[in-house]
C-alpha cells in the first residue's frame, strides 16, 4: 500500500488509473474517509468487504461525480429526490433510489434499490472525474474502517484500522481531515414520502424546507439491511456512557460549558454541534488510544446537528435510536 499525501492532479489520475486496474484506493470526502472500489468490478468490490470484515449482504454507496450520472445507476427517480440531488450534491447526502441494471447484487446486498452520493470534497471530485475519464462509472466506497468500528476521519485512522489488510498495488489519498466528521444522510426516496435512514449533516429541517408540503418521514429503525442500524455499530473499544457523571480516570466528551472533573480525562469540548461532529470520531479514537475504559459522553441537544451527533453516540454505546 502506498500513501500519498496532497495528492497532485497527476496522481489522482495515478488513483484513478488503479482503481480502473480492480485496486483498493481509500480517499478523503467531507464526512469520513472512504475505501473505494470500482464498483462494476466484483473482485475489488469483493475486496472491500473482505479488507472490512463486512458482511456481504451489507450494501456499498456509490460515488458519482454529479447529479448527471444518476441515470446510469437508478431508475424511475421520483421528484423529491431530483429536488434534493439539485439542492445538497456535491454534499453529506446519499438517496437510496431504485436499481438500475448496473448496479448489481454484490453492491447493493441484494436489494432491488441502491445508495448514491456526490461527495463534496476536492481530492474526491478529482478522483471520480479522472475515473470516468477512464470509462468508469462510480466508485463504490464504504467508511474505511473494520466493521463496527469508529470511521476513519484521517488517512491515519484509515491506516490505523486498515493498513494490515492492504496489498502492496492499493493507495491512500490524504487529502486532510474531513470538514464534516460524521457520515451523510440516508433518505430513503423508494416510498410516496422520503424517509430519512441515518441522520446527518443534511438535517431533517434542511430537507424538509427543500421538500415544502411533501410529507418527511422521521428516522426509521426498520429492518433495512443498512449497517448503521445494528445495535452497536460506529464503537470504540472503550465503554461508552451516556450523560452519566464521571469518575476518576475516566474520558469525558461534552459541550465546552460542561467542567471537567478532576481526575477526568477531556477528549473533546466543542463549542458548537458543527465542531462536536467534527471532533466526536477522533475524540473516541483518542480514548481507545489512551487505554481508558470507560468513556463518558453527554448528548447536545436534540435538534438541527444535534440529532445525527446523538444517532452516533447511542450507537456508538450499543442503544438503539431510542
Ligand atoms: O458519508 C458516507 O456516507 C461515507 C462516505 C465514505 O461516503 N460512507 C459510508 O458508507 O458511511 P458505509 O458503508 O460505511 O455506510 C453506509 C450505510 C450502511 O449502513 C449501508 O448498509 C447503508 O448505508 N446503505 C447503503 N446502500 C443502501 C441501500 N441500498 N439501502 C439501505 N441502506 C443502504
Ligand atoms: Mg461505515
Amino acid at each position: 500500500m502506498e500513501l500519498i499525501n496532497n495528492p497532485t492532479l497527476n496522481e489522482i489520475k495515478k488513483a484513478a488509473k488503479a482503481l480502473k486496474d480492480g485496486h483498493l484506493v481509500a480517499f478523503p470526502t467531507e464526512t469520513v474517509y472512504g475505501l473505494g472500489a470500482d464498483a462494476t468490478n466484483v473482485k475489488a468490490v469483493n475486496r472491500i468487504y473482505s479488507v472490512k470484515g463486512r458482511p456481504s449482504d451489507h450494501p456499498l454507496i456509490v460515488h458519482i461525480s454529479s447529479i448527471n450520472q444518476l441515470s446510469n445507476w437508478a431508475r424511475d427517480i421520483p421528484e423529491h429526490a431530483i429536488k434534493l440531488a439539485k439542492e445538497f450534491w456535491p454534499g453529506p447526502m446519499t438517496l437510496i433510489l431504485k436499481r438500475s441494471d448496473l448496479a448489481k447484487n454484490f453492491i447493493t446486498g441484494g436489494q432491488d434499490n441502491v445508495g448514491l452520493r456526490v461527495p463534496n470534497q476536492p481530492v474526491a471530485l478529482a478522483l471520480l472525474s479522472e475515473f470516468e475519464s477512464l470509462g468508469g462509472l462510480g466508485i463504490a466506497a464504504p467508511s474505511g474502517n473494520r466493521f463496527g468500528a469508529v470511521s476513519p476521519t484521517s488517512s491515519n485512522d484509515v491506516i490505523d484500522e486498515l493498513g494490515e489488510y492492504f496489498q502492496s498495488e492499493d493507495l491512500i489519498l490524504n487529502g486532510g481531515s474531513c470538514s464534516v466528521g460524521i457520515e451523510s444522510t440516508i433518505i430513503s426516496c423508494l416510498s410516496k414520502s422520503p424517509s430519512i435512514l441515518r441522520p446527518g449533516a443534511i438535517t431533517h429541517e434542511m430537507i424538509s424546507n427543500v421538500l415544502g408540503n411533501e410529507k418527511l418521514n422521521g428516522i426509521r429503525s426498520g429492518n433495512i439491511r443498512a449497517s448503521g442500524n445494528l445495535d452497536k455499530h460506529y464503537s470504540p473499544k472503550a465503554k461508552i456512557l451516556i450523560n452519566n457523571h464521571p469518575k476518576k480516570g475516566e474520558g469525558l466528551i461534552a459541550l465546552s460549558h460542561i467542567e471537567t472533573p478532576e481526575g477526568v480525562k477531556r477528549l473533546l469540548a466543542p463549542t458548537t454541534l458543527v465542531e462536536y461532529a467534527l471532533g466526536l470520531y477522533e475524540a473516541l479514537r483518542q480514548g481507545d488510544k489512551l487505554s481508558l475504559s470507560v468513556i463518558n459522553v453527554y448528548t447536545p441537544e436534540n435538534y438541527d446537528l444535534g440529532v445525527a451527533i446523538i444517532d452516533r453516540i447511542k450507537k456508538a454505546s450499543g442503544q438503539l435510536n431510542s
